[in-house]
């Protein structure tokens, strides 16, 4: 219909942190917010139980940040019971999906405050966050066709994202009218219910979207369970094949399983790259977001002839950057997730310095789960046994004429999800990101923060399935024909 499919879109401006007035606005809007207790549990649209009551604990150290309600076997029977597609037309349902969006942008106080205790973000990654959620609201409101919907769609979501994936993952749904029950990640369902409050309030029904705060195994009831139409997921790969399996014992065959997972991502600077350029973009790509983002840089490659100047300064800017409490504007880098992933990352530095690889590791202080950038050395993307989700960059160097072996080596890994070149030699860019083989490749700049509607993303091999998120064949996957078994 055509208002839906012509309605112009374009990307959420943001907030300008280099004005000092914008900036003003945003401490005064978060600032109430800061040590507020959140609460929330199931919401169902028809009568559940509720499950155990927990403590949400901040990774800044701050204590706990609210109390959660996880969702029980019951409500998860009463959530699949409920469960009606969206039956409203094409126009009314990106009407709503445009209007939530405005109010995620209207109360980005309480959100950039949330995103801070709950998840450990930085401004600058909160204020990104927000603007992809919102990007994603109405770039999906935008794809909205006439068309069947698949059914009930499972939302499975990680912490890393936890408004912008959470809330993608559901407009894609509703965008094609599914009826969606959202698990969000057990470290961040604070935020997701915020997320379904407001998406409520534009007006998207309660059978329509529901959710179910808890931990693996709830995603697990869900995705084993065959009233169940479809699996959106993002999270690891080994999640990703678990649930595979599952769907495959249990739902219909035509049930479609979309899932972004994870990657062990490289990065090549060769001896022409403009190295102030290329140590900025690695920077950013391995440490920002505290390197808990599945496109982070976790694997440098640096050509030999220049390795040692490139380590070098590489260290320089790594001793400049501010590890410490997320709601400080000075912070580079935040706490990691939880205090079991940061004594994971502390035991594989460890091991790594007693072999004699570890390169570089700034001293860290402060309250929180921090964890200092680290620099390991490594012969290759081979010897990295298993994504490391945290500020750890592995260094590798590589011979003038070896770069063709070093492309075969990325790809013999397995995973697909970003690719990073620094060069100044046109023939050799072109020719590299040819052969790569990555979802997202980027040339002479970081190899983070796709943008939606320009960059859509996502892997291939072990890092995902398709369609790209934010791009124009991702809404399509979430139609569908009737199920093989008949049922409706
Ligand atoms: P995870 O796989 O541990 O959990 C993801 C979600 O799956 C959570 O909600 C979890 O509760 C749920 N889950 C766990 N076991 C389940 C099961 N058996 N059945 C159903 N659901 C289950 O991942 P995480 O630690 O939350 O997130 C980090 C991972 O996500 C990293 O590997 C990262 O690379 C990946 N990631 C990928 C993308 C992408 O777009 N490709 C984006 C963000 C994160
Ligand atoms: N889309 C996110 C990025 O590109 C994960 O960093």
């Amino acid at each position: 219909s055509p208002p839906a499919l012509f309605a112009p879109r374009s990307n959420s401006r943001g907030w300008d942190l280099t004005d000092p007035v914008a900036l003003a606005g945003i401490e005064a809007a978060r600032a109430p917010f800061r040590g507020a207790r959140w609460k929330v549990g199931p919401i169902v649209a028809a009568e559940g139980s509720g499950g155990e009551v927990i403590e949400a604990v901040s990774p800044t150290g701050s204590g706990a940040v609210g109390t959660v309600t996880l969702a029980s076997p019951a409500d998860v029977e009463a959530a699949l019971a409920a469960a009606r597609v969206w039956d409203a037309p094409v126009a009314e349902r990106a009407e709503v999906l445009r209007r939530a969006s405005d109010l995620y942008e209207a109360r980005f106080g309480e959100i950039f405050a949330l995103l801070a205790q709950e998840a450990g973000k930085t401004l600058p990654d909160a204020v990104s966050e927000l603007r992809e959620a919102v990007d994603f609201l109405r770039y999906y409101a935008g794809e909205a066709r006439e068309g069947a919907p698949r059914g009930v769609f499972a939302c499975i979501s990680p912490w890393n994202f936890p408004l912008a994936i959470f809330t993608g993952q559901i407009a894609a749904a509703l965008a094609a009218g599914n009826s969606v029950i959202a698990k969000p990640a057990e470290e961040t369902p604070l935020i997701a219910a915020l997320a379904v409050g407001l998406l409520h309030e534009a007006g998207v029904p309660p059978e329509a979207l529901q959710l179910l705060p808890g931990a693996g195994d709830v995603g697990a009831a869900l995705t084993s369970d065959r009233r169940v139409d479809g699996v959106c997921f993002t999270g690891s790969t080994e999640t990703a094949q678990a649930i595979h399996r599952a769907m495959a014992e249990a739902l219909d065959p035509g049930a479609p399983l979309i899932a972004e997972t994870g990657g062990i991502n490289a990065m090549i600077v060769d001896s022409t790259a403009l190295p102030e350029q290329a140590v900025r973009d690695v920077v950013a790509s391995a440490f920002q977001s505290a390197g808990q983002r599945c496109s982070a840089c976790r694997v440098l490659y640096v050509q030999e002839d220049v390795a040692e100047p490139f380590l070098t300064m590489l260290q320089g800017a790594m001793a400049e950057l501010a590890v410490g409490d997320p709601w400080e504007l000075a912070t580079d880098v935040g706490p990691v997730i939880d205090a079991g992933v940061r004594d994971g990352f502390t035991a594989y530095v460890e091991a790594a310095r007693a072999e004699g690889r570890l390169i570089a590791q700034g001293p860290v202080a402060g309250a929180g789960h921090l964890f200092a950038p680290a620099l390991v050395r490594v012969g290759g993307i081979s010897d990295v046994a298993r994504e490391v989700f945290g500020p750890v960059l592995h260094v590798a160097s590589f011979g003038g004429g070896e770069i063709d072996a070093v492309v075969d080596a990325i790809n013999a890994r397995g995973f697909g999800l970003t690719f990073g070149l620094h060069t100044r030699i046109t023939a050799r860019a072109a020719r590299v990101t040819e052969r790569i083989e990555a979802g997202n490749s980027y040339v002479n700049r970081n190899q983070i923060g796709a943008v939606v509607g320009s960059q859509p993303f996502g892997g291939e091999g072990l890092s995902g399935t398709g369609p790209k998120a934010g791009g124009p064949d991702y809404v399509a996957r979430f139609y569908g024909a009737p199920r093989a078994d008949g049922a409706v």
